[in-house]
């Protein structure tokens, strides 16, 4: 089964719009030759619009950090998923690692988000990974089974076609200490082997996993060579057009 690396770029709480559109000008040259891969940019919420238009008919697709599980209603400061189809926003990053540990998101949260993200037609990157202190305890394979069952219980496989993957050790996040290779591919492949043990191994294999925490120019060839990584989440390293193009556009440098 092939799998088409995916590879993404969430700015987190960086760039104003003009910032986003003069990366976007920037970026766009870089990539426009990188046909295979899939690529998509997660601006804020409020650059979202704006890239909307940049990215029209281009290679590039637009991604949301975040939504809320319900339409709309009295959630003063939320976004619904309602709200960012309209946009034409493609992927939603869901229970990334921040909303999980400094806004308390749940596994129950990040299930309703998933739900409703799918109802709107938007594609779930999901993420899961392990604390430091978790690892160090030997639990990191307890705490991923967790967030899988839990984050994906009640539903099917069919449900789930959409769905993608990000395995970020929370200890690699902006740290600059990235997984190795090694242990990345060891968490990635316990990932699909939960997946195939709850939908099926047709649905594991055809699910992709992507790796992210401290992904540079650098590292990346590495972690793209393991079998189970499908493509890299980059925080950081994907606030520079010139970095996260050469990211997207790994191996192919002359
Ligand atoms: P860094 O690439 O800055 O470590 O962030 C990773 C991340 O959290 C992407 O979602």
């Amino acid at each position: 089964m092939t799998r088409k690396y995916l590879m993404a770029g969430n700015w987190k709480m960086h760039k104003t719009v003009k910032e986003a559109q003069a990366y976007v000008e920037t970026f766009l040259p870089l990539v426009k030759e990188e046909t295979e891969r899939e690529i998509m940019l997660a601006p804020s919420f409020t650059a979202l619009y704006a890239l909307a238009d940049l990215l029209k008919d281009t290679n590039v697709v637009l991604g949301a950090q975040n939504c809320h599980w319900e339409d709309e209603g009295a959630f003063t400061g939320e976004v619904s998923p309602k709200m960012l189809a309209e946009l034409g926003v493609t992927y939603v990053i869901i229970g990334h690692s921040e909303r999980r540990h400094i806004f308390g998101e749940t596994d129950e949260v990040i299930r309703g988000k998933i739900e409703a993200a799918l109802r709107h037609g938007l594609r779930p990157i999901m993420c899961v990974g392990e604390t430091l202190d978790e690892r160090v305890a030997g639990d990191t394979m307890v705490v991923l089974e967790r967030q899988l069952r839990e984050g994906l219980k009640g539903f099917s496989a069919a449900d789930l076609k959409n769905l993608v993957l990000a395995y970020e050790p929370v200890w690699a996040i902006g740290t600059g200490k990235t997984a190795t290779p090694e242990i990345a591919q060891e968490a990635h492949a316990f990932c699909r082997k939960i997946l195939s043990d709850m939908f099926g191994d047709d649905f594991a294999q055809s699910i992709r996993i992507l790796y992210g925490g401290s992904v540079k120019p650098e590292n990346v060839v590495g972690l793209m060579a393991q079998t189970d990584i499908d493509g890299a989440l980059v925080g950081g390293a994907s606030l520079s057009p010139e970095s996260f193009s050469r990211i997207v556009c790994f191996g192919r440098e002359t």
